[in-house]
């Protein structure tokens, strides 16, 4: 019974819209209306502005940690990496937005947070690094993800390895889009770095 409400509330706090909710409730926009159409934090940086993109970033991450926190709350041996791929799925495809949400970076680096928070800090170093010199969010998000799974190889838990084997995954399917434009070099980039 135990694991069933972990998994359950993982599933429904990574279900939590925050980039639709500070949008629609603060400024009257469905992001998955404007810009790349994406239910992140990149969206809401860049069709909300930048108070509303921290905000919808870190609350995104947040999910993550806190669902892959349950287990240990709960006082459970269910394994908080699955809880935290419970919680990427909901930011995914959330039941309370019609299961339109977004490409699992950040709930995935709030996972990884909560989990192995020296993995966290390698991997969102690799990130900025590559956002500094390619300026596209998505590529950055992507390189980020490979390394992680390299990482674990040498340096993980076979649970680890795994978990981090489908977060990848997932990154990588969801940006489909995104990475037909980086081949064609239509990829938005970004003006602030
Ligand atoms: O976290 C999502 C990011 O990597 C790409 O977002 O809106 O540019 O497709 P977006």
């Amino acid at each position: 019974m135990v694991y069933a409400i972990i998994g359950f509330l993982a599933y429904i706090l990574g279900s939590i819209p925050s980039g639709l909710i500070v949008g629609k409730v603060f400024y009257k926009i469905d992001i998955r209306e404007h810009g790349s159409g994406n239910l992140g934090g990149t969206n809401s940086f860049r069709t909300l502005g930048v108070k509303a993109g921290l905000v919808v970033t870190i609350a995104d991450i947040l999910k993550g940690t806190v669902a892959t926190a349950l287990p240990f709350w709960f006082g459970s041996d269910f394994h908080p990496l699955l809880a935290g791929l419970l919680a990427v799925i909901g930011h995914m495809y959330p039941v309370f937005a019609g299961f339109r949400g977004g490409k699992a970076v950040a709930t995935s680096g709030g996972v990884l947070l909560a989990y192995n928070p020296i993995l966290f800090l390698v991997l969102i170093s690799c990130f900025f690094l590559s956002l500094y010199l390619s300026k596209m969010v998505s590529l950055s998000s992507i390189i980020a993800a490979i390394v992680g799974v390299i990482y674990s190889f040498f340096y993980g838990d076979k649970p680890l390895v795994i978990a981090i084997s489908l977060l990848a995954f997932f990154v990588i399917y969801r940006h489909r889009a995104n990475i037909k434009r980086i081949i064609n070099k239509t990829e938005p980039k970004i003006k602030w770095m």
